[in-house]
């Protein structure tokens, strides 16, 4: 049976965390409320659209590397940050496994019963592995918990999806820092990071045909209603995903259809005709771009395996002060 640990944010913090996002201009919550049971099925269902690639290629590739990335890999315990229906970690650990590297596995998530979830069929396929669920905002994480499975120092980062890129480039930095750090002296990660494109294809994955992506925001405003007393009418805001160029990423936002005001977490809150909210931002980064950035947070690029068409990257770091 898996384990399963709720450090999930206190109920204040959320409230406090949904005014300091709408003061904001433009008006920006963390991108990790997207995620309750339902935005984490929705998530789920963007993953599969055809328009929305990276989830197929990523697991396409994790599954053809495996044997090679899990020797890089050696000896620990695997920590994936953000494991969300944790399915890209199972052929890491059949790979681990396989190769007597006997591995354990820790799951960070935010959404609770989702994690619950995934832990359970994870531990089915793999019954030999122990495995741990942290329900918590792995980006405000000071340290790993005491727990025998965490009880070494050089942990294995595992932290798939581009996640890295809903992140602006200073959080981005910083979130790479604090994981060398909860990782420890010795520690490695192995990332996924999807590349720039043409911008019509990154529009299209970020506002698929079947609307997947219009609900997964439209959520969020029925999770604020729901958690936090709010008054979003649904049908006022309007999806819209765009590539900032500048800013190399996609901006995901819902906009305001006119004029409004909305009540929510205690306060009124003016949204202004065509006024954005904006949900994700969803940066890509070239190669070179990103070991740039990951050696600004201390790591250094020590292999990179990628999918036929250079659409992502699978980037192994280890410490830049290690001689790994
Ligand atoms: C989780 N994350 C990497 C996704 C992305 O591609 O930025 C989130 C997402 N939101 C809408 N579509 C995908």
């Amino acid at each position: 049976m898996s384990e399963l640990l709720d450090l999930h944010p206190a109920p204040a913090d959320v409230h406090r965390l949904v005014i300091e996002g709408l003061s904001r201009t433009p008006k920006q919550l963390p991108a990790w409320f997207l995620y309750d049971a339902e935005g984490s099925r929705l998530f789920d269902r963007i993953c599969e659209q055809p328009e929305y690639s990276l989830t197929v290629t990523e697991t396409a590739l994790l599954e053809r590397q495996a044997a090679a990335i899990a020797t890089a890999l050696g000896r620990g315990t695997l920590v994936e940050f953000g494991a969300g229906s944790a399915r890209k970690v199972s052929p890491l650990l059949a790979a681990l496994e396989c190769a007597g590297l006997e591995p354990a596995y820790v799951a960070l998530d935010i959404s609770a019963e989702h994690l619950s979830a995934a832990c359970g069929r994870l531990q089915q396929r793999h019954p030999t592995v122990p495995i741990l669920g942290i329900c918590c905002d792995y980006s405000e994480l000071d340290a790993l918990p005491d727990h025998p499975l965490l009880s070494g120092t050089a942990h294995l980062g595992f932290f798939p999806g581009s996640s890295l890129g809903n992140f602006t480039m200073i959080e981005a930095e910083r979130l790479l820092t604090q994981f060398r750090r909860l990782l420890g002296p010795g520690g490695k990660l192995l990332i996924g990071i999807d590349q720039p494109k043409p911008v019509q294809r990154l529009e299209a994955a970020y506002n698929d045909a079947a609307g997947f992506s219009a609900a997964f925001a439209h959520n969020l405003l029925t999770r604020l209603n729901r958690d936090l007393a709010g008054t979003f009418e649904l049908e006022r805001f309007r999806y819209e995903a765009r590539w900032i160029a500048e800013a190399s990423h996609i901006e995901m936002a819902l906009v305001a259809d006119q004029a409004q005001t909305v009540h929510v977490a205690g306060h009124d809150w003016r949204f202004g005709a065509g006024e954005r909210l904006i949900t994700e931002t969803s940066a890509k980064y070239g190669p070179d771009d990103f070991l740039a950035l990951a050696a600004k947070a201390g790591w250094r690029g020590a292999g990179r395996w990628s999918d036929p068409a250079e659409d992502l990257s699978l980037h192994l770091l280890v410490q830049a002060d290690s001689d790994a």
